[in-house]
């Protein structure tokens, strides 16, 4: 259902449920002259997420999406990607769980950044996690995703290092800083492919 990507810049939704400071590097990237894509739409389950301020600031469409039944708001999710002629589907700290049947329709064109060296510490507290296990390096991971959590293939990935005395704050800051170069680079390799 989904036009493939041509020679014209890829239009891009971000699904976000928060802070957003994907969203607003993801955003920065798209105003760059040679940019391969816009950000046309950003997707939030939550209205008071702090990214829709951001897509605010640069007129870009916002949908929040109410969740009371997933099956509605999927529903809600697929016209406003149709309408907006959206290719791309950028995850971007979505605390949401997509149906199989959403994932179906849009194989290939939805990727994820997740805060972790996958296949390792899937789902959430990913730093923790790799912290207790006395792990030197953690990470993040931009990946296409499929019916199983974390579990598409890998995009792209960048290794962290892990201090003795880490606390979890301090390794997502590190890490943040990582997905921040990385999501943008991990968008130029797959758009160059479709
Ligand atoms: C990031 O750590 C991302 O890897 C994870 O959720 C966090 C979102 O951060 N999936 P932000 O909202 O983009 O600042």
């Amino acid at each position: 259902m989904l036009k493939s990507i041509g020679y014209n810049k890829a239009n891009i939704a971000v699904f976000i449920s928060g802070t957003g400071s994907n969203l607003k590097n993801l955003i920065n990237h798209s105003l760059k002259k040679r940019s391969k894509f816009s950000i046309n739409l950003v997707i939030s389950n939550k209205s008071k997420a702090k990214g829709l301020e951001y897509a605010k600031k640069f007129k870009i469409k916002r949908k929040i999406i109410n969740y009371l039944s997933s099956k509605n708001a999927e529903k809600n999710i697929l016209k406003e990607l149709k309408k907006n002629d959206i290719s791309l589907i950028c995850l971007a700290g979505y605390m949401k769980i997509l149906s199989g049947d959403f994932i179906k329709k849009f194989k290939g064109k939805i990727i994820n950044i997740h805060p972790s060296l996958l296949p390792k510490y899937k789902g959430l507290n990913t730093h923790q996690k790799a912290i207790e296990n006395n792990e030197k390096f953690s990470g993040c991971t931009v990946h296409y995703v499929n019916e199983k959590l974390d579990s598409g293939k890998i995009i792209l990935q960048k290794k962290v290092r892990i201090f003795k005395n880490d606390s979890s704050e301090k390794l997502s800051k590190r890490i943040l800083k990582q997905e921040h170069l990385l999501y943008p680079k991990a968008l130029k390799k797959i758009l160059s492919n479709f």
